[in-house]
């Protein structure tokens, strides 16, 4: 297979470089117009750009705020940006992106602040903090790119080459160098990317835009999991969840090492076993929303953090592997004035050496190496992702956390109830179960599954 860097195609870009500018009208969004002018080898507005821009335009005034964007090419959403108010700082690393956008943003009469860079092995080109950071992904995978490259250059505007890919290398790069400021927010926009976690932002679908071709491209919002919020860890405690009750403001988390009093549901116990995960978020205050759906969020965090395809969930929050139970989640709720407090906590057993428990248990070395400060930074990502409320990032979608639970449950099977197979059934608003005959199941204990 050619490849993308080689010489010959860097010589045939430097030719088009000959060929001269492209104006273009663009007309992001309503009657909204602006001219650029676009060298060879500069990547011009498309549908993804647009996107990104109806995106901002919805956001509204930038009142002065720092905004960043990272890959500029033309410039078309740095200026969009600099006309809603915001400050705007951008980077490409190609130069006559560099020049185009500089150009283009005088041609609008916008200032910005533009320099060569971006995110890779060379010093970030910016120091300060950036309440918005974009980018619009390069998000094609070399096998996708074909046999035809254009150019370096225009390349690298299109490929996803990085091992870890170009999201991670981002939120890696905005974590190390301490980009994102307070409340801040990062938009992206590529493909879906399931591991966006793992490098301890939350992450929410904003807009998406789908192709005739099957191609799909997702705008999604990051953000710091729970910010302001406390986030500690102890060596050991009565129960992580108990602690959380008694106190801790919205978006607060405990971890700790080992529970000497750890609660399971149906007021059992939950016994740490030596390397356990044993956590609990304060996801809930003043709600109205039922703590049953807040325990199906818990399943399905861990099942994003883990990102194992032989753990099975089964409604309403166990994590098996095969028939052998590795997590449990359990929501609990407390009257508070109006409305429920509820702390959501999740036990997950990681290496299962000499321990007494009566009960043959499954652990996550079975599947993968994680320890448990790694898995923290992850859970606790996902939790804010799936839970989190804040009037400025994408709102919460309860019915989306049930879809997707319900299609896990149709994939582990259908439930048996006094004898009797249940080939279609459902999820209702307060997280239970309801079979084809209408009858609701509020427990998991209560059902056996074929
Ligand atoms: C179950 O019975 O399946 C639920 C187990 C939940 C255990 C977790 S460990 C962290 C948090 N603190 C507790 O006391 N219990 C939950």
């Amino acid at each position: 297979m050619e490849e993308p860097f080689a010489s010959a195609n860097a010589e045939a870009e430097i030719v088009r470089l000959t060929e001269g500018a492209k104006k273009v009208h663009w007309n992001p969004v309503d009657s909204t117009f602006f001219d650029l002018l676009i060298p060879p080898t500069v990547y011009p507005p498309r549908h993804d750009s647009d996107l990104l821009a109806r995106r901002i335009s919805y956001l509204g005034a930038g009142r002065g705020r720092n905004f960043l964007e990272i890959g500029c090419g033309s410039g078309a959403i740095s200026i969009l940006a600099a006309s809603f108010g915001w400050k705007v700082s951008a980077c490409d690393i190609n130069p006559f992106a560099v020049a185009a956008t500089r150009g283009n943003l005088e041609l609008n009469c916008l200032q910005g602040d533009v320099r060569e860079g971006g995110i890779g092995p060379e010093p970030f080109p910016f120091e300060q903090q950036f309440d918005l950071i974009v980018w619009n992904l390069p998000y094609i995978p070399l096998e996708e790119a074909g046999e035809d490259f254009l150019g370096p250059m225009e390349e690298a505007a299109l490929l996803d080459t990085d091992s870890v890919g170009l999201a991670g290398r981002l939120l890696t790069s905005i974590a190390n160098e301490d980009l994102l400021a307070p409340e801040g927010r990062i938009l992206i926009v590529g493909r879906k990317c399931t591991n966006l976690g793992a490098f301890g932002f939350a992450h929410r679908t904003w807009d998406k835009l789908s192709f005739d071709d099957g191609e799909e491209l997702y705008l999604t919002c990051l953000w710091k999991p729970f910010e302001g919020a406390s986030n500690q860890y102890v060596e050991e405690t009565g129960s992580t969840n108990s602690d959380l009750l008694e106190s801790g403001g919205i978006g607060s988390h405990l971890r700790a090492g080992r529970q000497l009093a750890g609660k399971g549901r149906r007021g059992r116990p939950w016994t740490s076993i030596e390397d356990c995960y044993a956590g609990s978020w304060v996801v809930a205050e003043n709600s109205e929303i039922s703590p049953g759906n807040m325990q199906l969020a818990g399943g399905l965090a861990v099942l994003d953090s883990l990102q194992h395809e032989s753990l099975r969930l089964k409604w309403p929050n166990d994590i098996l592997i095969d028939t052998r139970k590795v997590c449990g989640v359990l929501a609990e709720g407390r009257s508070l004035g109006d409305g429920t407090k509820v702390v959501l906590g999740i036990g997950i057993n990681l290496k299962n050496g000499d321990n007494d428990l009566d009960i043959e248990i499954a652990s996550v070395d079975e599947l993968l190496e994680i320890d448990a400060a790694r898995l923290d930074i992850t859970l606790h990502a996902e939790i804010a992702s799936l839970l989190e409320e804040r009037n400025d990032i994408p709102s919460l979608d309860y019915n989306g956390i049930r879809e997707r639970v319900l299609e896990h449950m149709r994939n582990y099977g259908r439930p048996v109830v006094n004898g009797i197979i249940h080939d279609s059934f459902g999820i209702n608003e307060n997280g239970e179960l309801i079979l084809d005959d209408g009858t609701i199941i509020d427990d998991g204990e209560d059902i056996e599954w074929t």
